[in-house]
């Protein structure tokens, strides 16, 4: 107990939201359900609505089809009960926390299929944008995932992945991959681009912007090229990069990174709005 210590996010002038006085050695708490307001699961409910109506026809499909596993999304649900489907779906369980954890302690859990999920909900005054991430930004954006086989199994191989990116100095690498798949992915559909990124689907207006905007570039996947480019925490991404399916994510990351991580430290990085001269771009949706 009381072995774990506050992470904070970006500047750290600011207090940590949650208890970390709560968490276990490993970071993970028991989910205060029974602490929950009357407010913050009405505040739920909203954000939840707001969403499922505008993911339609941006996320890809294999999101929208799990959005109905979280819950009847009436307030928050209890983790536990989303678990029961989730374990039978994939074996992946969710686990409560704080807020943010160490990167270790974070890729130990993915590891392990257990998906930290922050358990405190945003604030009203943050109901359309927050900078970190909280739990409708966990469950909403990155749980429905959790139930696809495929990205499944990805989402463990970055966990293990994760802990030996550590151990060659790579960290800051590997975080680039995590940044622009993860969070920011856009899939190529035969009924155009569409979003897996939980950053993107779980924020109002990147949703829109991401597939249609023609500002910023939409450049196809490739590790190499992906983990030479720096991205931005506070603005709308100035590069996507774009799969053709999990498929493809999963067998382009599961080489050994090692001679990559090697070949990275000798590359020029990229800015996060560089497009090279000779790859493939995707043009926006029409809308
Ligand atoms: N294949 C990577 C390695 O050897 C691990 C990894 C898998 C990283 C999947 C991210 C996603 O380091
Ligand atoms: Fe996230």
């Amino acid at each position: 107990q009381a072995t774990a210590k506050p992470v904070t996010y970006g500047a750290s002038d600011r207090p940590p939201r949650g208890d970390y006085s709560l968490a276990r050695a490993d970071y993970t708490c028991e989910q205060p359900w029974e602490d929950y307001t009357a407010d913050e699961h009405d505040r739920y409910a909203r954000l939840f609505a707001r969403q499922m109506a505008h993911v339609q026809d941006r996320a890809c499909d294999e999101f929208v089809v799990a959005l109905s596993h979280l819950g009847d999304a009436q307030g928050i649900p209890r983790f536990a009960d989303i678990n029961i489907v989730l374990r039978q779906a994939t074996g992946w369980e969710l686990v409560a926390v704080p807020g943010l954890i160490p990167e270790r302690e974070f890729f130990t859990l993915l590891a392990n299929r257990r998906f930290p999920v922050t358990y405190w909900l945003r604030s009203e005054a943050e109901f359309d944008y927050i900078v970190e991430p909280d739990l409708f930004h966990d469950l909403f954006g990155h749980v429905p995932l959790l139930f696809n086989p495929v990205f499944a199994d990805y989402m463990q191989a970055f966990g293990s992945g994760g802990l030996k990116a550590e151990s060659l100095h790579a960290l800051e690498f590997l975080s680039r991959l995590y940044w622009y798949t993860v969070e920011f992915g856009l899939m190529h559909t035969s009924r155009g681009l569409r979003v897996y990124g939980a950053g993107i689907l779980s924020s109002v207006g990147e949703l829109d912007y991401c597939l249609t905007s023609p500002e910023p570039n939409r450049v196809a996947f490739d590790a190499l090229r992906l983990m030479r480019t720096r991205y931005k925490i506070d603005t709308y991404q100035e590069t996507y990069f774009v799969i053709e399916g999990f498929g493809e994510l999963f067998d382009a990351t599961a080489p050994d990174f090692t001679p990559l991580y090697t070949a990275l430290r000798d590359l020029p990085e990229l800015g996060a709005g560089d497009v090279l001269a000779d790859e493939k771009t995707y043009p926006p949706n029409r809308v």
